[in-house]
């Protein structure tokens, strides 16, 4: 039996809805509210400061992570590119932080426009659509051609007019839940190649591959384990040969099409999205030109 007593939270639990609750009394203001979908919680009573968030904050998001894989930030005033770093350093090494200071943005965060990308006042980066619209992004995990797991990423919406497409999210743990046993068995230790689709293909840039990761890998913190490969990063299945390994791509990406849970974000303007880019994969819609959608992106956390 515990032996501890049941507090009454301290704070109002307005928005409440008892998503995460525990023994002992919370011990900040976020309120936590499940979105109507098969996964994420909207949050509110985020606050940024000039150090790092409290101890209580950090378990109290790490824990709505863990369960509901996307929090929506809503209501909280707009954190300049600093803040943000310092407040989700807290949750694990930032992307530019890791030991060769380069590992995953150098490019991304320097160059001023590369596909709809560009600096914005604060230093970091906004994704506006153009005059051509945007491009159809395929499903994936940001960075997945990457040696390293990026474990957190984060967008902020900027401006969402009529007519713009939402981010779509599904659930890629639960595909891997729902995996048959003979393609488990199958996959069991299979690496897949990555290749980073901003470079040359092999026949021109010679080279075996830019990362290698399990098809079925495990999250770098928690152990929980996905089905992972982006749609335009996985290039072969380690150990198969050419005609089996595209025949095992195509047959996951159907799987995952039939049975990833499945949300569509239509943000409202000034939602940060913050999401489990290991266990979820997001994908957007082409964008028709002529309508306002400018989202601003921020540095996100990679593995612990
Ligand atoms: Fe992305």
């Amino acid at each position: 039996m515990p032996t501890t007593a049941t507090v009454q939270s301290p704070v109002s639990d307005a928005g409440f809805s008892g998503c995460n609750p525990t023994q002992r009394a919370r011990q900040t203001r976020l309120t936590f509210e499940p979105l109507d979908a098969p996964f994420g919680v909207v949050v509110r009573g985020i606050e940024w400061s000039d150090g790092p968030p409290d101890a209580e904050i950090v378990t109290e998001l790490t824990r709505a992570m863990r369960r509901h894989l996307l929090l929506v930030l809503r209501g909280q005033i707009s954190p300049s590119h600093e803040q943000s770093n310092r407040f989700w350093g807290a949750f694990g090494p930032l992307v530019m932080d890791t030991l060769d200071g380069q590992f995953h943005y150098s490019r991304f965060s320097t160059e001023k426009a590369v596909n709809n990308v560009m600096r914005d006042k604060q230093g970091g980066n906004l994704v506006v659509a153009g005059d051509d619209g945007m491009i159809e992004l395929g499903w994936h995990s940001d960075q997945s051609h990457k040696p390293q797991f990026k474990t957190i990423s984060l967008l902020e919406n900027v401006r969402f007019g009529p007519g713009a497409v939402p981010t779509a999210f599904r659930d890629m743990y639960t595909v891997c839940e729902l995996l048959p046993r003979e393609m488990k068995a199958r996959l069991d230790g299979k690496q897949g190649i990555f290749l980073d689709p901003r470079l040359p293909g092999p026949d021109k840039l010679p080279r075996l591959c830019d990362a290698m990761h399990p098809i079925i890998a495990a999250h770098p913190v928690s152990g929980r384990k996905v089905v992972f490969g982006s749609d335009w990063t996985i290039h072969r299945i380690a150990g198969m040969n050419a005609e089996d390994s595209e025949e095992t791509v195509a047959w996951l990406r159907d799987f995952a099409l039939d049975s990833a849970p499945y949300y569509e974000h239509f943000w409202q303007e000034g939602d940060i999205c913050v999401w489990d880019n290991f266990g979820l994969q997001h994908r957007r819609e082409f964008q028709e030109p002529g309508v306002e959608r400018t989202m601003r992106l921020f540095e996100g956390v990679t593995e612990g």
